[in-house]
């Protein structure tokens, strides 16, 4: 048994954010990010929106991109770092708003490999038979936790969310997936505020926010991104040419890059979409899914390879025909 995604669907919110608009704010330019980072613009959550709202555009996309209706769900996986609320969980809050009560629905959290945790998590449940059908969610309000005015943070993050349903198929469907993490660099890229950390209970405290030692993070993300990959070919015995798309983490076009060339894969067989929206976290990979697949460039048929990497660190991969 195996699972398949059988629907994709996103969200980004209206407010739209220029790298010429971070320049009347702070002392960076858009040559500087283009160049750096690849990022054009990133979309940011309005106030009185939430996570929860984002994804439930994109659950519902994706809902109806499988030809079901919210009632078919039977189980929501959802990877998020800024959810709406400690508790109920944003899995349990997503389930409530498209009506399909009763099943298992929970949140978990590995920062931007976030999306890849929760599809191999699905994943497991489906091809033990636990559940037919189940939703992955990647949905992430990082303006939130990211000082507006830090230009070594602020330049790259932004909000939006991902979505995919799967299907127990006798097909595959999802092939492998891989999952790592390291928590020796946990001091590399973290958020100094937590519900049990501080002085103010349940709340993040003033001046709490993403730090990140951006190019130690680069050149760790270079690095174990390559490897997961070799490890996807390797766990399947698969060649590099095997691959036909590249789904990576959209953090940085210069690691993107890296990866493709580590699979000798031609950037036309990359789906990148960072200049849309930058680093959107947990959303950040079924974006960028859901735009291959509505555009057409991804058929049915065609071997997937999902990577990311986020703060911990946390790592993983998922090979996939779709
Ligand atoms: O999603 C989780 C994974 N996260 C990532 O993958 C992020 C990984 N890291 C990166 O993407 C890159 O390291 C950054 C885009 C964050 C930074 O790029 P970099 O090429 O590593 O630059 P840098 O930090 O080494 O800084 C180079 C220079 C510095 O100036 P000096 O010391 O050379 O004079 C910085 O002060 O660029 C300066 N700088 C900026 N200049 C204009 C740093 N940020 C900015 C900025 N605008 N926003």
């Amino acid at each position: 048994m195996f699972s398949r995604i059988i629907g994709t669907g996103s969200y980004l919110p209206d407010i739209v954010v220029t790298n010429f608009d971070l320049e009347q704010r702070m002392d960076t330019s858009d040559i500087w990010i283009r160049e750096r980072t690849g990022i054009e613009r990133r979309h940011i959550l309005p106030e009185g929106q939430s996570n929860v709202d984002m994804a439930e555009h994109a659950s519902r996309a994706a809902i109806a991109a499988a030809g079901l209706t919210p009632r078919d769900i039977e189980m929501i996986s959802y990877g998020t770092t800024t959810p709406d609320l400690i508790f109920p969980n944003a899995g349990v809050l997503l389930q409530d708003r498209l009506g399909c009560h009763g099943g298992p629905a929970f949140a978990l959290e590995a920062a931007c490999s976030g999306f890849i945790y929760a599809l191999a998590v699905a994943d497991k449940f489906v091809r033990t038979g636990s559940v037919r059908r189940a939703l992955v969610v990647g949905s992430e309000v990082l303006s939130r936790i990211v000082d507006q005015n830090d230009r070594s943070t602020a330049i790259l993050f932004g909000d939006g969310a991902g979505a995919v349903v799967l299907e127990a198929s006798e097909q595959p469907g999802i092939i492998s997936t891989h999952l790592h993490a390291d928590g020796s660099y946990k001091h590399l890229m973290y958020c100094t505020g937590g519900p049990s950390h501080g002085a103010a209970p349940g709340a993040m405290a003033a001046g709490d926010f993403v730090r990140m030692a951006g190019s130690e993070v680069f050149k760790l993300a270079v690095t174990l991104l390559g490897r997961v990959v070799d490890e996807t070919l390797a766990a399947n015995g698969l060649q590099k040419a095997a691959i036909d798309w590249l789904v990576p983490h959209q953090a940085n076009m210069r690691i993107i890059q890296a990866v493709a060339k580590k699979l000798s894969l031609p950037m036309a067989r990359v789906i990148v979409t960072v200049q849309d929206h930058g680093n959107t976290s947990t959303a950040s990979v079924p974006l960028a899914l859901d735009v291959g697949v509505r555009d057409g460039r991804i058929k049915r048929g065609d071997m997937l390879l999902l990577e990311a990497l986020g703060g911990g660190v946390t790592w993983g991969s998922a090979l996939l025909r779709y």
